[in-house]
């Protein structure tokens, strides 16, 4: 079988690597994948905007493609799913109507307190004046979140009110555009955060391993945030029983509750969690997608070929396949562009990248492109590291050693990645 993957970072290359593990999988085509997919055996990128559902679904069907396979949100929100799904095609990714889950922050909300899904006491705002008045009530801190998609930047955890005023005030004139339309203000949770990466056929919902990841640019988790510098796999902050729990009261109430509002969710169902100084899993967010970069860290991990998982979902089986994973631990290093997340250039050759998988780490691409026979840097967060190990010691371990054969001008990574749970496991 053949497949197509719709994306170009870090989690796109994870899945291309993932899929082509699988002996059923032939080829893959990235749209419009990177420097890594391109250089990828039996890979290859087709220059295709990831918007353009009708160039897709043509190129997929001329070239027999059978399954789609899409990585990030936006193109699940504006419904490439089901567009693909009317011309035939096979999608792993929800419906347009699914992706609402992520896709509004308030209509998450509404479905979590629906469901009885434990979460952080929320209100809805679509008026600036209304939206004041409630925070003067609430007093800080307090956690201020546009609405809709907004690349990692609608939300501020806000800790005096002053900060609160002013991102309710941006928000409301325009800073996010539509995605701002509405304000969502939430209670301000304390614990640590943690992800749940789920696959669903619209009725049986697994958990992948748990994973955690590191949001902020600086070590020890300081300064601003970023799209994740770093991540690593199974987290132990996860027990089996919180695992259980996170089943038993977010996974499947949310499922259940989707498929009562008529919407079959076949996909990934990403629960953001905060685990509470009294261990309980609140969720801060649903998202309708893989997340980058955990899924570096956890596909490495997963020993049930990824198309058997997908294809499992796609047809509504997966009640009857078990996920097999291997033992061990994964931990993902991102290798950022100097400036990044603010500005940052791009076109830096990368040198070292065969020295560094030589290590047995995988190499995964996020912001990068093929130039000739080299590649270079493109993007804010150019590679993201995996080392695997026994234990988190040695994955970590595995993950530097590799990323010191490594060299582009201006390199920058955090080197306490996983400092966390280093020893634990
Ligand atoms: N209610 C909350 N309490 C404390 N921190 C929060 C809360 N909601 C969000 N955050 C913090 O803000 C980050 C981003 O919020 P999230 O809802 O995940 O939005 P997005 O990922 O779309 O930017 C979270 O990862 C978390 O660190
Ligand atoms: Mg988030």
């Amino acid at each position: 079988m053949k497949a197509l993957v719709v994306g170009s970072g870090g989690r796109e290359h994870t899945l291309a690597w993932s899929l082509l593990r699988s002996p059923k999988i032939t080829e893959v085509v990235c749209v419009p994948g990177n420097g890594g997919t391109a250089s990828l055996p039996h890979c290859r990128n087709l220059a295709m905007n990831a918007n353009d559902f009708e160039g897709i679904a043509r190129f997929a069907l001329v070239n027999n493609l059978e399954l789609v396979v899409v990585g990030p949100e936006q193109p699940l929100a504006e419904g490439i799913t089901d567009y693909l799904q009317g011309q035939g095609l096979k999608v792993f990714g929800p419906c347009q109507a699914g992706a609402q889950i992520e896709a509004s922050k308030a209509w998450a909300k509404a479905l979590m307190v629906e469901a009885g899904i434990p979460t952080a006491r929320a209100a809805v705002f679509e008026d600036e004046a209304a939206a004041l008045a409630y925070l003067e009530q609430q007093g800080a801190p307090i956690v201020v979140k546009a609405d809709g998609l907004a690349a990692g930047k609608g939300v501020t955890v806000a800790h005096t009110l002053e900060e609160a005023t002013q991102a309710v005030t941006e928000a409301f004139s325009g800073k996010f555009g539509a995605a701002g339309n509405q304000v969502v203000i939430e209670e301000f949770m304390t614990g640590q955060e943690a992800s749940v990466l789920a696959v669903t056929d619209g009725q049986t919902i697994r958990p992948l391993v748990p994973a955690q990841d590191h949001k902020a640019i600086g070590e020890g988790d300081t300064g601003p945030n970023t799209g994740g510098m770093g991540a690593y796999a199974p987290t132990p902050v996860l027990s089996a029983a919180l695992m259980e729990r996170v089943q038993q009261q977010v996974l499947e109430p949310a499922i259940a509750t989707l498929r009562r509002r008529g919407i079959d969710y076949r996909g990934v169902l990403y629960a953001g969690l905060m685990i509470t100084p009294a261990g309980e899993p609140k969720v801060v967010e649903f998202n309708c997608r893989f997340g980058d970069p955990e899924t570096q860290a956890v596909l490495p991990l997963l020993e049930t070929p990824l198309d058997e998982v997908i294809l499992a979902c796609i047809e509504g089986r997966l009640e009857s396949l078990d996920l097999q994973w291997q033992a061990g631990a994964a931990a993902c290093v991102v290798v950022a562009a100097e400036g990044y997340p603010d500005k940052f250039p791009k076109g830096m050759a990368i040198e070292g990248l065969d020295d560094a998988a030589a290590t047995g780490a995988l190499v995964f691409h996020s912001g990068t492109r093929r130039k000739g026979d080299s590649v270079v840097a493109d993007g804010g967060r150019v590679l993201g590291v995996t080392g695997l190990g026994d234990t988190f010691e040695g994955a970590i371990a595995n993950a530097y050693t590799a990323i010191d054969k490594i060299c582009f001008e201006g390199m920058y990574y955090r080197r306490d990645i996983g400092y966390r749970v280093k020893g634990l496991s």
